[in-house]
C-alpha cells in the first residue's frame, strides 16, 4: 500500500504514520524528519534548509523533491510506503505523481486527518514543552499554519478530483484515529 497522509501542523501524521507503519509493514518516510535529520548532521542541504524551517516556512521544491527522490529509491518500498509531509503544495503533488509513475509506484490514497485549528495550537504547544522543537514556538506555529492554509490546503482538492481521497476525523484518542483510518483502508464489501 503506498499511502500519503496529509494534515496540518500538529494533526498526527507523525503519530500515525508509526502506528501504519506496523499495521502495513512498510517503512514511514517523513519529509519534516528527514530534513530535520540533516540539520542535525550539518550536511549542505541541512545548512540550506535550517533557517527556513525554524522560521516555519517551506524548504525549496528542489531540495525537498531531490532528498525524496533518493529515500523512495533507496530499496525497501517494494511493498509500499507512508508518505508525511509531502507533497506540500501543488507543484510537488504533481511532482510526486511524476515521480512514481517513473517508479510504477503509483499512490494507492490520501488520508487527510481533520483537526480544527484551536486543538492543533493546543497541541503543538503541548510538543513545545515537552520536545521544544524549533518550529514549534507561538510564532512559528503561526506561521505554519498560514502555509498549510495557502499552500497545502489546495492539495487535498488534488487529490478528491483525481479519486484518491479519503477524509479521517483526527479529533479523539490516537487509537480511535487510528481504527478509523485503518476503517478507510479495508475493502468495501461486495454487496449482493
Ligand atoms: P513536518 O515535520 O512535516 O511538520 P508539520 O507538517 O508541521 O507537522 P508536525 O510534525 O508538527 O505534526 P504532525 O501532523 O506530524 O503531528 P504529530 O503526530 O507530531 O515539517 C517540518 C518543516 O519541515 C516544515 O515546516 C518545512 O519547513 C519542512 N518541510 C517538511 N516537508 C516539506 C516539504 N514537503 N516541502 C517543503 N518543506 C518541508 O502530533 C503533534 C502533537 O500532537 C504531538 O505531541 C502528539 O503526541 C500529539 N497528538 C497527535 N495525535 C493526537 C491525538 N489524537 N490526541 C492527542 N494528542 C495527539
Ligand atoms: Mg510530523
Amino acid at each position: 500500500m503506498r499511502l500519503v497522509l496529509l494534515g496540518a501542523p500538529g494533526s498526527g501524521k507523525g503519530t500515525q504514520a508509526t502506528r501504519l507503519r506496523e499495521h502495513l509493514q512498510v517503512p514511514h518516510i517523513s519529509t519534516g524528519d528527514l530534513l530535520r535529520a540533516a540539520v542535525k548532521a550539518g550536511t549542505e542541504l541541512g545548512r540550506q534548509a535550517k533557517a527556513v524551517m525554524e522560521s516555519g516556512g517551506l524548504v525549496s521544491d528542489d531540495i525537498v523533491l531531490g532528498m525524496l527522490e533518493e529515500r523512495l529509491t533507496a530499496g525497501d518500498t517494494g511493498n509500499g510506503f507512508v508518505l508525511d509531509g509531502y507533497p506540500r503544495n501543488l507543484a510537488q503533488a504533481n511532482a510526486l505523481d511524476a515521480l512514481l509513475g517513473r517508479l510504477g509506484q503509483p499512490v494507492d490514497i490520501a488520508v487527510q486527518l481533520d483537526v480544527d485549528t484551536e486543538l492543533l495550537i493546543t497541541r503543538l504547544a503541548g510538543r513545545a514543552q515537552a520536545e521544544g522543537r524549533a518550529d514549534d514556538s507561538p510564532e512559528a506555529v503561526r506561521h505554519r499554519l498560514g502555509v498549510y492554509n495557502d499552500a497545502t490546503a489546495p492539495v487535498v482538492d488534488f487529490y478528491r478530483n483525481t479519486g484518491r481521497l479519503a477524509c479521517v476525523d483526527g479529533v479523539g484518542g490516537m487509537d480511535d484515529v487510528f481504527l478509523r483510518i485503518i476503517a478507510t483502508l479495508a475493502p468495501t464489501p461486495e454487496i449482493g
